[in-house]
């Protein structure tokens, strides 16, 4: 069984999604760590050396490469990954798509803490950010609405009730 998590940034893909493998007994993937392995090269440099059409392209070639000689995990992807090069579409012929669904300001207010790692936010405002996050957001929804679950995480929450919630709906697709 594949699964795939995602989700915008900020909504907790990585924490969740190792926490959820746990639970499962998964082996759990962080797919913007694997790129950043792969490449010998942190994301932001890999931003601003090459630029995004760049790091798009290293994403969908790396994500076959993982489909392609794993068939089971819990990946968590970056949260652009669905949007560019039909990903959405792949993840989706090739294992479960789950959504990790918030709101913009939700996810604004959690990102307003780290935003230094993140090369497409780094240096923003929070007025800026605010912005930033709407507009993706709207523009993204159309993929991640194509996920095959869709699970809505409150950001104020637990991390154990997030965790419980999607441990349990997985559960009830594998059933
Ligand atoms: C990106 C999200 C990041 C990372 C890159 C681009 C995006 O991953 O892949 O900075 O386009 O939303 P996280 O969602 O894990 O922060």
């Amino acid at each position: 069984m594949r699964i795939f998590i995602l989700g915008f940034m900020g909504v907790g893909k990585s924490t969740l999604g190792r926490l959820v493998a746990e639970q499962l007994s998964l082996r759990f993937l962080d797919f913007d760590m694997l790129l950043e392995e792969h490449q010998g090269m942190s994301i932001s440099d890999i931003f601003t050396r090459y630029g995004e059409v760049y790091f798009r392209k290293l994403e969908h070639d790396l994500l076959r490469e993982v489909v392609q000689t794993n068939d089971h995990f819990i990946l968590s992807t970056g949260g652009g990954l669905p949007c560019f090069h039909h990903n959405l579409e792949f993840m989706n012929d090739h294992g479960q798509t789950i959504y990790l669904k918030s709101d913009a300001e939700a996810i604004a207010n959690r990102l307003g803490h780290s935003t230094g790692s993140r090369p497409l936010i780094a240096g923003k405002s929070v007025s800026e950010l605010r912005q930033y996050v709407e507009e993706t957001l709207s523009r993204r929804n159309h993929y991640y609405a194509q996920a095959s679950i869709v699970i809505d995480v409150d950001l104020e929450a637990n991390k154990e009730a997030n965790v419980n919630l999607i441990v349990n709906t997985i559960r009830q697709v594998i059933d």
